[in-house]
């Protein structure tokens, strides 16, 4: 089942206290529509889509449900695929599609499934063909155009993403500030896939990245034995959680904010989930606490600047009164509704040459396919395919999540 409930947001009383619904907006034009019918083909109550919002229930006790996937379908409102073949920032060697090969429900079970892009092209296509993902209707338009993400033309150097997953968001059903969000999900297994389980600002509303803050409730390296320069297992049972956040490149403070375990990540369903209010941020795996941030009363900017000593007028956080900041993002629209701004990302990446995979660490059986400074990082790690594709065991290559669900903690948070 799945479950959307509105939610109020205290201090504004208007609209969560009292069944006197907030004059809508006047306009002319809109003498037509029901007022109660935002969406008209929606019965659901959305959660954020809501632009006259009163109170759709009242928490009887806390911790209080407000969202609820169970994935008895598919619902492509709640879960956006995102599509594009830009590669996330890092190069990475997938490209994402709204794909029911990629991205579907089973089960009740999510599945994303990686699947090498020759299994429908054929191989020649990634050095001869032509990926447009532009689309011209609501469900197909490209989601990311940066890094040449909606169309690239494939040539020997140059090879199209060998790749295609699926990444999914709920930007535009669901978003949060404070409460608990929990994923239980089993994390893919097999070389070089980057899985991750994560949260964004909608509107970076203190700019770009890593201003308005970034939540990794989860990630792994899907290796089956790669090992760092201290022989440390990076592979598959060693997951993270980080949160990041900084002014501006290269300013990043989140190595202050890291937590990693190891355990049977690939082979088990474990709950992945953070738990913040204006306090502080915790990650748990299971009832494993991974990661707890409690910032100063100077918030991130003082735990920051003690490495980067910049002047406080660089303070992206300075015009918020939470030293959780930039974790505290919110917006009223409507003059009445709290829009809260961080939303659900579920995806697979594979590979990359951003550093995640750093060239210095050993991989057990072969070498890492590709170099992070190659120029070619697609076409260097698809021509070794022999190597790693043998290690993408069918849908033990898939990141399968059982449920998604938000909470809200306590009334005032
Ligand atoms: C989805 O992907 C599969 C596998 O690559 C492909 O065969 C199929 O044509 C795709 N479907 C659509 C609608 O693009």
């Amino acid at each position: 089942m799945k479950l959307f409930v509105g939610l109020c947001v205290v201090g504004i009383f208007v609209a969560c206290s009292a069944h006197s619904q907030p004059a809508p907006r006047s306009h002319p034009k809109d003498t037509k529509k029901t007022k109660d019918a935002p969406v008209p083909h929606s019965k659901k109550k959305v959660f954020n889509a809501v632009p006259h919002a009163k109170a759709d229930y009242e928490c009887p006790d806390y911790p209080c449900l407000i969202f609820e996937d169970t994935f008895d379908t598919l619902d492509l409102d709640t879960w956006e695929p995102e599509k594009t073949m830009g590669g996330g920032g890092n190069w990475e060697f997938q490209y994402y599609d709204n794909n029911r090969s990629t991205s579907f429900v089973r089960d009740g079970q999510l599945i994303l499934q990686p699947i090498p892009t020759s299994d429908k092209y054929g191989e020649a296509f990634l050095s001869s063909g032509m990926i447009s993902l532009w689309g011209h209707q609501p469900h197909n338009l490209c989601t990311g155009n940066a890094w040449y993400g909606c169309e690239r033309v494939g040539n020997p150097t140059n090879f199209l993403n060998p790749i295609q997953s699926a990444r999914l968001r709920s930007a535009k059903s669901f978003n949060l500030k404070y409460g608990r969000v929990e994923v239980e999900a089993k994390l893919p297994k097999g070389d070089w896939l980057w899985p991750a389980i994560w949260m964004l600002p909608k509107n970076n509303a203190y700019g770009d990245w890593p201003a308005s803050g970034e939540i990794d409730l989860v990630e792994i390296r899907g290796n089956l034995d790669l090992q760092d320069e201290q022989g440390n297992q990076m592979g598959h049972t060693h997951a993270g959680a980080t949160l990041h956040w900084g002014p501006y490149l290269p300013f990043n403070g989140y190595e202050k904010t890291m937590g990693s375990r190891d355990g049977n990540w690939a082979d088990e369903f474990v709950t992945y989930a953070v738990e913040w209010d204006d306090a502080s941020l915790r990650i748990y795996f299971d009832d494993d606490l991974v990661l707890e941030t409690e910032p100063p009363a100077g918030g991130f900017w003082e735990m920051g600047n003690e490495d980067w000593n910049l002047p406080d007028s660089l303070n992206p956080w300075a015009g918020s009164s939470s030293r959780m900041a930039p974790f505290d993002q919110e917006a009223i629209t409507f003059s009445i509704l709290v829009i809260l701004q961080y939303y659900i990302i579920l995806n697979v990446a594979v590979g990359g040459t951003g550093g995640f995979f750093p060239d210095s660490w050993t991989n057990a059986g072969y070498p890492k396919p590709w170099a992070d400074s190659s120029e070619t990082g697609p076409r260097d790690f698809w021509e070794r395919n022999s190597d790693w594709l043998p290690t993408w065991n069918g849908e033990d290559a898939a990141m399968v999540i059982n449920s998604v669900r938000a909470y809200k903690l306590s009334p005032d948070q």
